[in-house]
């Protein structure tokens, strides 16, 4: 191993990259990147396995300042964790050149169901996938064009959940909440004809879990192509008032891909579900912040899709508490110079969401469920909040996301009180724990 294929940044030793193999790598590999494991996802929680990646950091960072730090992996990979806020804005702000989305790793998972997407793209490829999802998802637009029919999705699945909460005591759980999201999911992305089409879910679901094992995984080619065909279908058609509609009027040519950009917005929308259930148990063990949200729910209620911007900033709480994509990764396309020294070439970056999120030794409130940390101007923001990434690669659908999120829960919210069952399982008195097992969540719903 020669200190030249490292470049001259400071390198962690043997045992401080096992450790960070040990306390950030396994336990996120084993959640599941591409989907999630309910069990593991219990088991972590459990065991404070979040909070173990985060002080992780800190003490490198302590011992090495700044960084980035290059890890002891074997010759040819070289790894690099992002320690420092600027380095995390700079790295994020200069992609895909140098830092490029398609990173190695991310790469072998996606081609499992989307080798086509933009993330996984670059140069003139990424390039035109990127304009594409921007134009699709109207990515600078607060409210998408079709936010109206949007929210009048969202307005009749939440109702009949609702109708099926009333016949089980007032009980909702994870599997309700998600079956009911799953239909939101298809007809906004696909149109009403997809609203029970389990099976595409099924299908995207299997090539999702063989993507968990990325190159490991040979890959299951026939459901590929039966689940792109099905794509193109919904494509073909494109329904008024979904995405497919949408795409129908956005120009593409030959690189764009349309059917591999897609799977991505299917599969997204399922952190946007956990992200909401975890909302709606925030709001159930904070009375103040729930009381705030019932008065803008009134305050808007019979408008056609406005903008709910404390709901949304709840939203964006729970992804900050406990993000959905937790480990954002680049590749540098070259050599790269930073105070510290130079990184080479090829060199896989990470930054660990929740390092920056729950930062206790920058952040006032880092483990507390704040709101209003999100109502501040986001110019005036200088730290990485990266639950959507951020600089020019930043999730495309975020708005859209926060549109249908935001809806969901001033549906489900509106006149009602949510309890979570135990009420102990959150409270606002103690530290919003490093993970929340959505999957286990159960609330009691009354009307008020
Ligand atoms: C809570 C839900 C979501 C979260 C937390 C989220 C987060 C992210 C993050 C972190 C990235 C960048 C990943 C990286 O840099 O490696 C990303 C990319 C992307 N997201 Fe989302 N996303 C969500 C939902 C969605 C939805 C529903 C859509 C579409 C309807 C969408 C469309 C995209 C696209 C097209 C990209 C690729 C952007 C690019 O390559 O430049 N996302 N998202």
């Amino acid at each position: 191993m020669t200190k030249d294929s490292y470049g001259t940044l400071p390198k962690a030793t043997v045992g401080e990259t096992l450790a960070v193999m040990g306390d950030v790598f396994v336990p996120n590999i084993a959640k599941g990147v591409i989907i999630r494991r309910p069990k593991v996802v219990g088991a972590a929680e459990k065991l404070g396995l979040d909070a173990r990646a985060i002080s992780r950091l800190q003490k490198l960072n302590e011992k090495y300042g700044s960084g980035p730090l290059m890890l002891s992996t074997p010759e040819g990979k070289p790894m690099a964790l992002i320690l420092d806020p600027d380095h995390a804005n700079r790295v994020l702000n200069e992609t895909p050149e140098p830092f490029a989305t398609a990173e190695w790793a991310k790469r072998k998972a996606l081609e499992h169901f989307e080798p086509d997407m933009a993330l996984v793209s670059h140069g003139p490829e990424r390039a035109e996938r990127r304009r594409f999802n921007e134009e699709v998802l109207q990515s600078e637009c607060p409210v998408h064009g079709l936010g109206a029919r949007f929210v009048q999705v969202v307005e009749q699945e939440a109702n009949e959940l609702l109708t099926q909460v009333g016949g089980q005591d007032g009980k909702l759980d994870w599997d309700m909440f998600e079956a009911s999201w799953n239909r939101v999911v298809r007809r906004v992305v696909l149109g009403d004809t997809a609203r029970d089409d389990h099976a595409l879910t099924e299908m995207l679901e299997k090539l999702r879990s063989a993507a968990n094992w990325a190159f490991l995984h040979p890959g299951h080619d026939r459901v590929k192509d039966d689940f792109l065909e099905r794509i193109r279908t919904y494509l073909r058609r494109g329904e008024a008032g979904s995405l497919a509609g949408e795409i129908a009027g956005v120009s593409t040519n030959d690189t764009t891909q349309p059917e591999h950009q897609v799977p991505q917005y299917l599969f997204a929308f399922d952190p946007a579900g956990m992200a909401t259930f975890r909302a709606l148990a925030l709001l159930a063990a904070h009375p103040n912040q729930a009381e705030r949200a019932q008065a803008e729910i009134v305050e808007n209620a019979g408008k056609p899709a406005p903008e709910l911007v404390f709901l949304r900033a709840c939203l964006l709480e729970s992804l900050r508490l406990w993000p959905t994509t937790p480990l954002v990764l680049r590749q540098t396309t070259e050599v790269t110079e930073w105070e510290n020294g130079t990184m080479p070439a090829e060199t896989s970056i990470l930054m660990l969401a929740p390092y920056f999120h729950r930062d206790d030794r920058h952040l006032d409130e880092a483990d507390r469920f704040n709101p209003d940390l999100w109502l501040e101007p986001e110019a005036a923001r200088d730290w990485p909040f990266i639950p959507f990434s951020g600089g020019t690669a930043i999730c495309p659908g975020r708005r859209v996301v926060l549109t249908v999120t935001s809806h969901m829960l001033a549906k489900l919210l509106h006149g009602r009180e949510f309890q979570l069952n135990p009420p102990t399982r959150l409270l606002s008195s103690k530290p919003m724990p490093p993970l929340l097992n959505n999957y286990d969540l159960e609330f009691q719903v009354r009307t008020q």
